[in-house]
């Protein structure tokens, strides 16, 4: 399969910024990838993200060179309509994506401006609510929910467009722990059964290390570091960037080679555990 995502020499600097955003990146995902965006705060991701949807250059002034390209077309070339059917894309703060007077309304909100045709719209709305188990709320307010409840209501209206390249900034930053954890089964689960691209920005590469097929590291708008968590995570650079090196990957690389811990891919807690038991990792 080609690449969904290409990203060649992109640079991007905010009006009247000191200096850009995003530096000279290059980038290229396969389809069906899923994809982690690192990196300390202030470092681009949010401004990377926004080249892929096309907020950036469509929206945002400032000065803007190199190209993105998703499914083959330029981004800066296309329009956000078409760009809005081909990237999914759930914003940092929900509260920026909730418009309409009820859950279900909500979901449908971007199947409408596409002029989905009502049958398939009630089915793919379904579909999207019982995919965030979130069904129970379809009549609700939007602006009652919690947080968290929000956070699904706006994932689940990016899911009912079906977009190949789905682009997710922070997306557990306001669940709980249990909510984080399904929403990592979500994401693996919609990769597999419709091969789903997924780009993350998280924080909490516990949750995502052991479904991400590559870890992608920013430090001042430059892509410093990528690889296969494992070997992002394995190596001596990832915590002087700022990354959150995850404890259960400290201990494997403290154990790796002793004990029957194997150290060719990142371990789960259950299967460290295993392993150091003598189970068999
Ligand atoms: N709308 C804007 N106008 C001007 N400067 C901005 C704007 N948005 C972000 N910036 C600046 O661009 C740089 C990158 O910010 P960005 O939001 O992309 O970082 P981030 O990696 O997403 O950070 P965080 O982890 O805190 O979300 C920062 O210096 C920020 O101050
Ligand atoms: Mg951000």
């Amino acid at each position: 399969m080609g690449d969904i995502l290409e990203v060649e020499g992109l640079s991007f600097r905010y009006p009247e910024a000191p200096r850009n955003a995003v530096s000279g990146f290059d980038l290229a995902i396969p389809e069906g990838e899923i994809v982690v965006l690192a990196g300390p705060s202030g470092c681009g991701k949010s401004t990377l993200l926004r080249t892929v949807n096309g907020l950036i250059p469509h929206m945002y002034g400032g000065e803007y060179s190199g190209d993105v390209r998703v499914a083959g077309s330029s981004v800066k070339d296309s329009n956000m309509r078409d760009l809005a059917q081909s990237v999914g894309f759930l914003f940092q703060n929900p509260e920026n994506q909730i418009f309409m007077f009820s859950v279900e309304r909500d979901v449908a909100f971007g199947l409408e401006n596409l002029g989905v045709p009502r049958s398939d719209m009630r089915a793919r709305v379904d579909e999207a609510l019982r995919l965030l188990k979130i069904g129970d709320l379809a009549q609700r307010a939007p602006h009652e929910l919690s947080d968290g409840q929000k956070q699904r209501v706006a994932l689940a209206g990016v899911l009912a467009m079906r977009p190949k390249l789905v682009i997710l900034d922070e997306p557990t930053s306001l669940l709980d722990p249990k909510t984080a954890s399904e929403l990592v089964a979500l994401v693996a689960r919609l990769r597999r059964e419709l091969g789903t691209t997924f780009v993350v920005v998280e924080h909490r590469l516990d949750l995502l290390v052991e479904v991400a097929d590559r870890l992608v590291v920013m430090d001042g708008g430059k892509k410093v570091l990528e690889g296969t968590p494992r070997d992002v995570l394995f190596g001596e650079e990832a915590e002087a960037h700022g990354v959150a090196v995850p404890a259960i990957t400290r201990v494997q690389k403290m154990l790796a080679g002793k004990v029957g811990v194997s150290a060719d891919r990142l371990l789960a807690p259950s299967e460290l555990a295993a392993a150091v038991e003598g189970r068999g990792a």
